[in-house]
């Protein structure tokens, strides 16, 4: 990643936490785009200018960076709704449909997003696309019983899918113990239509189709930053 890109993020980041108040619970995405937020959040916290913020970490890794920046957190069980939630993306098309899912935290970021009121999407302009699957794979959590069968099914709906691995070798296993598919579909012309596919098959546990959810993307590129808002 280059120096500019990560600077890029490092703006789309910093302008979502504007729509953080004091008293908020916030959502704490996961992600490369997505620790500029929560950095900030510990900041602003730290030097007094955010007060009673708790934090709810959608990996993790956002969880111990959370802590390591003395950011209140909630218990795993979600007692409550959740104000904003800042989060990055690896595919954002012109409806505001993502693909979500590159660093495995998927499951916990689409629950978390849900729980929100309002789901900032921050990504440097590099992610923007206009059919999804065109630039990035999708991808898929399965349970690791039987998992060979969702590959079959994967394939059978038109992916190449493979299991993604460690730098090591070892087969990647996310916070929830399940192998992520990652599956190159080439442009999805209909993700509502892919998305019900998957959400019907015993097996798959969740997959990176985040569909009318983002309700602000924040985009940082080579002319300044754009707050996009739901159509
Ligand atoms: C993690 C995600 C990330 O938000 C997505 O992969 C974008 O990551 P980055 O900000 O590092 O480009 O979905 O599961």
């Amino acid at each position: 990643m280059s120096d500019q890109q990560t600077q890029l993020k490092q703006q789309a980041a910093e302008r979502a936490v504007e729509f953080v108040q004091s008293g908020m619970v916030v959502g704490l995405g996961t992600g490369s785009t997505a620790i500029f937020a929560t950095r900030r959040i510990g900041q602003l916290l730290a030097d007094g200018q955010l007060k009673d913020i708790i934090g709810i970490a959608t990996s993790r890794r956002t969880d111990e960076e959370a802590r390591k920046l003395g950011i209140p957190l909630l218990p795993d069980d979600l007692p409550q709704p959740v104000d904003v939630t800042i989060d990055g993306a690896d595919e954002i098309d012109p409806d505001f449909h993502l693909i979500k899912g590159g660093g495995g935290a998927l499951l916990r970021e689409k629950i978390v997003a849900q729980a929100s009121s309002r789901f900032v999407v921050v990504a440097d302009e590099s992610k923007l696309s206009d059919k999804l699957g065109t630039n990035f794979r999708l991808p898929v959590e399965v349970l690791e019983f039987a998992w060979r069968s969702q590959l079959q099914f994967l394939e059978s709906l038109g992916a190449k899918a493979e299991v993604r691995q460690n730098a090591d070798g070892s087969r990647f296993l996310t916070d929830s113990g399940n192998l992520i598919l990652d599956c190159d579909f080439g442009p999805i012309a209909d993700p509502l239509e892919l998305a019900a596919s998957l959400g019907s098959r015993a097996g798959i546990v969740e997959h990176g189709l985040f569909l009318y959810m983002a309700t602000d993307v924040i985009i940082a590129g080579q002319d300044g930053i754009r707050h996009l808002t739901g159509k």
